[in-house]
């Protein structure tokens, strides 16, 4: 592989962006919710290249990105079946944005992309650079988070260079990404929709558009052992190298001395001389403020070598939902 290149999203640079996954090559892009490792979604070899630069089991699959909702035909045969089919109309009216439907595969798409399953996840992003780059591509684009399996997801185009150097050949920089957790999924059959993953879009939000419970959307988002609909969705995910402690309820924490601190809103003095480094990462708990900008935060402390990390956690509603998701997961595996 040749160096990384990292570039602002110029005419040329798209340009050299599509000749490049047209040959088969990986280039990372900005979304809205975090960066993009992709590849030419009809080019198998080309998938192929994602999951070795991942070290990505070749049991999770992918997510197609197109360009507009008009495209998703290409990669996924659109629900015919009335009920279904208003389902699909309701939610896809959320695109562009942080979605992901599961629908089933259409025949174009190799069997890499999806392993082996019979359904595909698709997003249409709404990452200006994305939708400029989806624009220019004569095919759609299957990409995973641009990190290394299990490491936390990048947000900047740093993240991606520091994780994935000499994989890439291009890294286009669209600035910090503005979700900064990972799209919404929801599989979608006959059966009705199932929230798969918690992400920046609300489960409210799909619930109310969909005119369902909640609590009938999320049966199957929890940690179960054995069969697992979304392979990504494994209880150790997301994980620093640092232990990482949720400061939840009166659980008693010590500070170690050498200890970082996450907090979703200003602390006060006396606590906040306790740590050794703190990122505050909203002035009023604003969780899509705290949202955009933990995963920066956590990698911050994480290149620090401290003894653990401490964060705070909140309700598990709305964007809390996708944010404490992402916390317990980061937190597993130093867990009991
Ligand atoms: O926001 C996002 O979704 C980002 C940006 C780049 O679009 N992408 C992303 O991809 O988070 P990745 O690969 O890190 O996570 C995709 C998740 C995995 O948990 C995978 O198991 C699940 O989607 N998935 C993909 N295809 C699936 C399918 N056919 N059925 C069930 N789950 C699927
Ligand atoms: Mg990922």
């Amino acid at each position: 592989m040749t160096e990384t290149l990292i570039q602002l999203p110029s005419e040329s640079t798209l340009d050299r962006a599509v000749t490049l996954l047209g040959e088969g090559r990986l280039v990372v892009l900005p979304t809205e919710t975090v960066y993009g490792l992709a590849a030419n979604a009809w080019n198998r070899e080309a998938v192929m290249r994602i999951f070795a630069a991942k070290q990505r089991p070749a049991n999770n699959p992918l997510i197609v990105h197109v360009a507009s909702v008009d495209r998703i035909g290409e990669a996924a045969a659109l629900p015919v079946d009335g009920s279904t089919r208003q389902q699909f109309d309701a939610l896809s009216d959320l695109w562009p944005g942080p979605l992901t439907l599961v629908l089933p595969r259409s025949e174009k798409v190799p069997p890499c992309v999806t392993a082996g399953r019979d359904t595909v996840a698709v997003r249409v992003p709404s990452h200006p650079v994305a939708t400029r780059l989806l624009e220019r591509c004569p095919f759609p684009i299957a990409a995973p988070s641009a990190n290394r399996s299990n490491y936390i997801s990048p947000t900047t185009a740093e993240h991606c260079a520091r994780g994935l150097a000499g994989e890439v050949e291009l890294i286009i920089d669209g600035g910090p990404c503005d979700c900064g957790v990972e799209s919404t999924i929801v599989a979608l059959d006959r059966s009705g929709a199932r929230l798969l993953r918690p992400g920046a879009v609300s489960a409210e939000e799909v619930a109310r558009r969909l005119d369902v419970p909640i609590e009938r959307l999320i049966r199957q988002t929890q940690f179960e052992p054995g069969e697992i609909e979304s392979p990504g969705m494994l209880r150790e995910h997301y994980s620093p190298s640092t232990p990482l402690f949720l400061l939840a309820g009166n659980q008693a924490v010590d500070v170690l001395p050498r200890t970082g601190r996450i907090a979703f809103s200003p602390l006060d003095t006396a606590e906040a001389t306790q740590y050794d480094r703190l990122e505050t990462l909203s002035d009023s708990g604003d969780l899509n403020e705290v949202a955009r900008r933990l995963f920066a935060a956590l990698r911050r402390l994480d290149l620090l070598g401290l003894d653990q990390i401490h964060v705070d956690v909140c309700e598990p509603i709305g964007m809390g939902r996708a944010i404490m998701d992402r916390l317990c997961r980061a937190a597993a595996k130093h867990q009991p």
